[in-house]
C-alpha cells in the first residue's frame, strides 16, 4: 500500500507539472512519445516498414497528402480530404478527427488539451522521418 502511494504522489506531482506548463506552444517531443504511446499506439506503428495495423503506418506522414500511404485501405473521406500533414493540418485532425473530417473512419475522440497535442505533433514529425 505505501509504494501504492508513493506511486501516486509522483503521479499527482507530474499531472501538476504539466498543468503549469499547459499554456506553453511549442512542443516537446518527449512527452509527445507518452501522448502517442497511450493513444495512439495500439492503432499505429511510426518505423519504415511498420505493420498497418487498425490503422496506417505513419512513416513519412509529414508533408504528404493524407490517405495515399502504401498498402492500406482508407475511407472515402480521407482520400477525398487531400490535405498535406503538416503541423497545423495534423493538429486540426488530431484535436477532432470525425468534426474535422467527416466520415474517417478513424474512431478516436481526439487529443483536447492544446499542450499535449502539440507535444504529440512535435514527436510524431521526430518518430516518422
Ligand atoms: C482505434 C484506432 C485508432 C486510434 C486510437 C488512432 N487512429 Fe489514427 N487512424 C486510424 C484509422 C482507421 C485511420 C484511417 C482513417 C480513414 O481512412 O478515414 C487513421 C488515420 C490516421 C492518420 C492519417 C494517415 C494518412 O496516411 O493520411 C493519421 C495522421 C493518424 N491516424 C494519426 C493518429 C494519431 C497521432 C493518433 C493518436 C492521437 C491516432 N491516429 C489514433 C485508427 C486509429
Amino acid at each position: 500500500m505505501k509504494r501504492l502511494n508513493t506511486g501516486l504522489a509522483v503521479l499527482v506531482a507530474a499531472l501538476a507539472m504539466s498543468t503549469a506548463t499547459a499554456q506553453a506552444q511549442s512542443g516537446d517531443a518527449t512527452k509527445g512519445e507518452r501522448v502517442f504511446a497511450t493513444q495512439c499506439k495500439a492503432c499505429h506503428t511510426l518505423e519504415r516498414g511498420g505493420a498497418s495495423v487498425a490503422g496506417p503506418n505513419l512513416y513519412g506522414i509529414m508533408a504528404r497528402r493524407s490517405g495515399t500511404g502504401q498498402g492500406y485501405g482508407y475511407s472515402e473521406a480521407m482520400r477525398r480530404f487531400a490535405i498535406e500533414w503538416n503541423d497545423q493540418t495534423m493538429a486540426n485532425y488530431l484535436r477532432d478527427p470525425k468534426g474535422d473530417m467527416p466520415g474517417t473512419k478513424m474512431v478516436f475522440a481526439g487529443v483536447k488539451r492544446p499542450d499535449q497535442l502539440a507535444d504529440l505533433v512535435a514527436y510524431l514529425k521526430e518518430a516518422t522521418r
